[in-house]
């Protein structure tokens, strides 16, 4: 369905048949007195803009009481929209509820776990499981698919926004009802709930559905299990949401492309998007830098984890920002070059849309300080002549559109339940950050010039000669039969501390650690060892010089296969001497784990040895191995080479060949990467 996104796109009001990428924003025109839209449209066109998202805030103008309705300025500002050659993207505009519905019906709010109510007076008061909310958001949909069904500016729907972004858990009765019928739907049987959330324990034990509540404030720790199941419904019932509201437009307007913006990014971890992105016919995603020493590398990883959940089809980024936001505790400014450097790295990825938040930035309202394409300076400003310049970037890169990207020979598998299940209370460690342990394995490609792919665990994994799975907590037997496949059929896997060991149920597989895993690696664990905060175990690497030191977790492993081989020993502390790193040989493949936090120099340092039964190697040039990443996007005929300068300085890029599309060489012809800089380079398909 993206083609259908992209040829809609295509078809701008001079019917140019060219693929191009969408350049554009939310547009909030209902904050501007009428005079300023046609400047807005002027600086559109003088940007490159072809697409903007328009009425994502809009209920309470669209509908100003329940039964009135005001268009007029939506049908005013599409038309002009049009007549300037920019789609739109438009929303349902369910997003927020006007303030006569909440006063009407306030059994729409949402419930904290300690049966607080979230009143209105900011955005997203609305409770997932409300019937009541369920009805107006409809009626609401339902009214702007009729009306704008054959506008000639509609070219996508954008249902709701990041749902959940402020409402992922209501605790309230309505909620408490919804997820009895969804416990119903998946045990069927009290006693298989009571099984599965062993209700033994604690005298739980349920003799009456209506008995069951969602995890609110407790005594003390609330069910394991219960809070998990808690945590898979409250995705759930948003992503029915999205459907209900998909499910009017797709009657309405089945021509049309519906997505909703997810929000894969830093610690968003509400909405398990890998199992929403069936539900839509195009992926989008929103992400904001927060500044920090591994803040590029995040963001690369979240776009490839976009990509990912897009089936390395392309994507759309709905939203990220020019400058600085304004909900971070200090908000500062983007430095020259991060701009386009940042949205580069989106489109490298698979983005065939750069979009921000939002196009003219606010003078009034909670996000007056965010940066936005014009900002308060006006287009008088370095920031909206660095905007155009995107829009100039994009325009070259146009042949990239609707490309695919080319898949790593290394995969990172990320996974919902994991990320859920492993950082729970009453663990080893409270410590544990899922994704900061992914992300520390990414930054190590990333410093060796190794490419990877952010898979989720509904990828065909056989693609990858290299798969590596970070706390991979999570182990229904299916995935601990199929890892074990995979490394038998020539796979090489490489797992952490705290993988294998507990069901979908969240329990332990029991015999000894890691689990489900345990015959694979061929190790066994009696007891994990968790280290205190400041703990350090120093980590000998057997061969490679330097130490590595290991944090959070260290495991006392038993090797139970002789065919094991000790990649890293424990050099001093309790577990000195013993095994860190093993690797067991398995079929054609081998499995190997590593059982402490080595953080991104550590695992730099011992990555090459993980690596090299497989043979993986960087493709980049000797000295821009570390300083580059490499993206690659492909066509049936092309290859479009992404080299990123992860730096602040500039990198010579001796050896790259192709013709540049973006970027510059020297006076030897060399292509040269300033800092912060992007090449893009098309060479002929493989
Ligand atoms: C997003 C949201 C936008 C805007 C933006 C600011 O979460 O969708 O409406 O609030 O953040 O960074």
């Amino acid at each position: 369905m993206i083609s259908t996104l992209l040829s809609q796109l295509r078809h701008g009001p001079d019917g140019d048949p060219t693929p191009r990428l969408a350049y554009g924003a939310d547009y909030n025109p209902e904050q501007w007195p009428r005079e300023v839209w046609e400047e807005d449209i002027r600086l559109m066109q003088e940007a490159g803009v072809n697409i903007v998202s328009v009425a994502i805030f809009s209920w309470a103008r669209i509908q100003p009481t329940e039964n009135e309705w005001d268009f007029g300025w939506l049908d005013e500002i599409m038309d002009l929209l049009h007549a300037g050659g920019i789609g739109v993207d438009l929303a349902t505009a369910t997003a927020s509820p006007p303030p006569w519905l909440s006063t009407a019906q306030p059994e729409i709010l949402p419930v904290t776990a300690s049966g607080e109510t979230l009143w209105p007076g900011a955005r997203q008061h609305w409770r997932p499981t409300s019937p009541v909310f369920r009805e107006h958001a409809l009626r609401l949909v339902r009214k702007m698919a009729e009306r704008y069904a054959n506008h000639p500016a509609l070219v996508a729907w954008h249902v709701s926004n990041e749902l959940g972004c402020h409402n992922v858990y209501d605790y309230s009765d309505d909620a408490a009802r919804a997820f009895r019928d969804w416990l119903r739907a998946r045990y069927t049987t009290l006693d298989a709930l009571n099984h599965a959330w062993g209700t033994a324990f604690w005298s739980q034990r349920y003799s009456d559905w209506e008995q069951i509540l969602p995890p609110r404030l407790a005594a003390s720790h609330p069910n394991p299990t219960q809070q998990l199941d808690f945590k898979r419904f409250s995705s759930d019932v948003l992503k029915d949401h999205l459907r209900a509201e998909r499910d009017v437009l797709r009657e309405l307007t089945p021509g049309v492309p519906v997505t909703t913006n997810f929000m894969v990014m830093g610690n968003t971890k509400g909405m398990n998007y890998a199992d929403w992105a069936a539900e839509i016919d195009f992926v989008s995603n929103d992400h904001y830098v927060v500044p920090g020493p591994q803040d590029r590398d995040e963001l690369s990883f979240s776009a490839n984890l976009v990509s990912g959940i897009a089936g390395g089809r392309p994507w759309f980024l709905m939203e990220h920002s020019t400058s600085a936001v304004n909900w971070q505790p200090i908000n500062v400014a983007k430095r020259p070059g991060d701009l386009a450097r940042d949205s580069l790295v989106h489109v490298a990825h698979g983005a065939d849309a750069v979009c921000f938040f939002q196009w003219r930035q606010s003078a009034a309202g909670a996000e007056k300080y965010h940066s936005a394409m014009v900002p308060h300076a006006g287009a008088d400003s370095e920031l909206f002549r660095a905007v155009a310049g995107l829009g100039q970037t994009l325009k070259t890169l146009a042949p990239v559109a609707g490309t695919e990207r080319e898949p790593a020979r290394v995969g990172i598998v990320f996974d919902w339940d994991s990320w859920w299940a492993s950082e729970q209370d009453s663990h080893p460690t409270a410590q544990l950050s899922y994704r900061q342990e992914a992300l520390d394995w990414y930054s190590a490609l990333l410093a060796l010039g190794i490419r990877a792919d952010v898979v989720t665990t509904q990828t065909e994994l056989d693609r990858y000669q290299v798969l590596i799975t970070p706390v991979l907590h999570v182990m229904p037997a299916p995935l601990a039969k199929e890892l074990t496949r995979y490394a038998e059929n020539g796979g090489h896997l490489i797992t952490t501390y705290f993988s294998g060991v507990v069901d979908e149920n969240d329990h332990i597989w029991l015999g000894g650690y890691p689990g489900a895993l345990r015959e694979l690696l061929g190790i066994r664990i009696e007891e994990f060892g968790p280290l205190l905060d400041g703990e350090t175990a120093d980590v000998d690497l057997d061969g490679v010089d330097g130490a590595a030191t290991g944090t959070l977790w260290t495991d006392r492993i038993s090797v139970t296969d002789p065919a094991v081989e000790v990649l890293a020993h424990y050099r001093g502390g309790t577990y000195a001497d013993r095994p860190a790193v093993t690797r067991r040989p398995t079929g054609q493949g081998s499995a190997a784990y590593v059982s402490t936090r080595l953080g991104t120099d550590g695992l730099t340092a011992l990555l090459p040895k993980l690596l090299a039964p497989a043979g993986v190697h960087s493709e980049l040039p000797d000295g821009a191995r570390g300083s580059v990443e490499l993206i690659v996007r492909r066509s049936a005929d092309s290859r479009y080479l992404f080299l990123v300068n992860r730096t602040d300085e500039t990198v010579p890029l001796a050896g790259v060949s192709g013709d540049l599309l973006v970027g510059r060489t020297d006076d030897d012809g060399t292509v040269v990467l300033a800092p912060r800089d992007v090449a893009v380079l098309r060479q002929p398909a493989l």
